[in-house]
């Protein structure tokens, strides 16, 4: 299959979309009404498109992925009228979540209407709903006049997309086109939230930070098995997608959490003495901290910088170029710094445990 790439150069330069780029849009979204596959940019992560109320459409994507087909798909909106046809009821946190946090990075799970076929929810009675506020996202979506299922646009098991490029690298071959629009803004997945039970449960966290649903629902918000640490043998997670190896660097990697900056070093100078590639992914406080020390990093380690401590949004931004850079550089060993789970902290460490595989030393 030839993948036809839509350079969208002016947003990219200006974030404004010209009738230019609409253009583009339109023969993209013609490709979705056809039935076909099209990555596209989000404010989170870049999607991978088709037709959700098709069920070839849907089974399209799970092949192009490589994707597990019980993994259930997101459905993508752009607009608050075309979540009714999709879902049995809505409940009233669903309504005052949609009205804080529509359009944005939050995807809410419903009761599912029957038009929604089960190879869009991975044979579930559910369907999560999402609205994204990037705007070539939104233009798509209203283009192609129908809501459009998009996990991210990776190959199952690889981190996902936050620009074009990690899409051509992933899918080129496998889908029709790939929209570049430029980087993903936020660089995580959306958070996502259960509504079809008794009580509101994050399955997956995201840039609506479980403190913003506390605020907004005035109500304790619990958190599935599957964000809590390793999932026990039978034990299943809620969010179907959860239970897999995702966002694996080829390497074994080790989270180190806690601040005892002698700790880590000796941390580090061992994995200098065991590994022909080693490699550390840290923020520049541990650097400046272990200069402190009149210490450095030795020289065979490779340093991939995350950034500041006090600004985890610009880690979560990164963090998913670093994990594909570490296959990149071929790296045989990984160790990489833990931050604060507050607000978008919680997003970032849920992603670098699993690409740990849950292996953390605490120190
Ligand atoms: O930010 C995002 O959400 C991106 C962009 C493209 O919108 N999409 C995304 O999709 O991350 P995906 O397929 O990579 O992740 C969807 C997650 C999976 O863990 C899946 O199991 C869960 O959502 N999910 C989907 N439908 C569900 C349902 N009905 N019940 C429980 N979990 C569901
Ligand atoms: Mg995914």
């Amino acid at each position: 299959m030839d993948t036809e790439i839509f350079v969208l150069q002016e947003y990219i330069d200006n974030k404004i979309l010209s009738e230019h780029d609409k253009e583009k849009i339109k023969k993209a979204a013609d490709i979705l009404r056809n039935g076909g596959l099209v990555a596209f940019p989000t404010e989170t992560v870049y999607g991978l498109g088709g037709n959700a109320l098709l069920n070839t459409a849907s089974a399209a994507i799970y092949k192009a992925k490589g994707r597990p087909s019980d993994n259930p798909l997101i459905v993508h909106i752009s607009t608050i009228e075309e979540l009714g046809p999709l879902v049995k009821k809505i409940p009233k946190e669903a309504e005052l979540l949609a009205e804080k946090y529509w359009p944005g990075p939050l995807t809410m799970i419903f009761e599912k209407a029957d038009i929604v076929p089960y190879e869009t929810t991975g044979g579930l009675d559910t369907v999560a709903v999402r609205m994204p506020s990037h705007s070539v996202a939104a233009e798509l979506i209203r283009q192609a006049g129908l809501p459009v299922a998009a996990p991210s646009a990776n190959v199952s098991g690889r981190p996902s997309p936050t620009t074009a490029a990690h899409c051509i690298e992933d899918l080129t071959g496998r889908v029709d086109a790939i929209i570049d629009g430029g980087s993903a803004d936020i660089g995580v997945e959306s958070s996502i939230v259960d509504l079809s039970g008794e009580r509101p449960i994050l399955l997956r966290p995201g840039a609506v930070t479980i403190e913003m649903l506390r605020d907004t629902l005035g109500m304790e918000i619990g958190m599935d098995a599957a964000l809590k640490g390793p999932l026990r043998d039978g034990e299943r997670p809620k969010a179907p997608g959860m239970k897999y190896r995702h966002y694996a660097p080829k390497a074994p990697m080790t989270l180190i959490v806690g601040d005892n900056t002698v700790a880590f070093l000796e941390k580090i100078l061992a994995m200098s003495n065991e590994s022909k590639s080693p490699m550390l992914l840290c923020t520049s406080e541990l650097i400046d901290e272990i200069k402190g020390l009149g210490e450095k990093i030795p020289e065979n380690v490779r340093v991939m910088l995350l950034g500041s401590r006090n600004n985890p949004k610009g880690i979560a931004a990164m963090l998913f170029d670093a994990l594909r850079e570490t296959d990149a550089e071929n790296a045989d060993m990984i160790l990489a710094e833990g931050i604060s789970e507050d607000h978008i902290g919680m997003a970032v460490m849920n992603r670098m445990k699993k690409a740990a595989g849950w292996k953390i030393d605490r120190i």
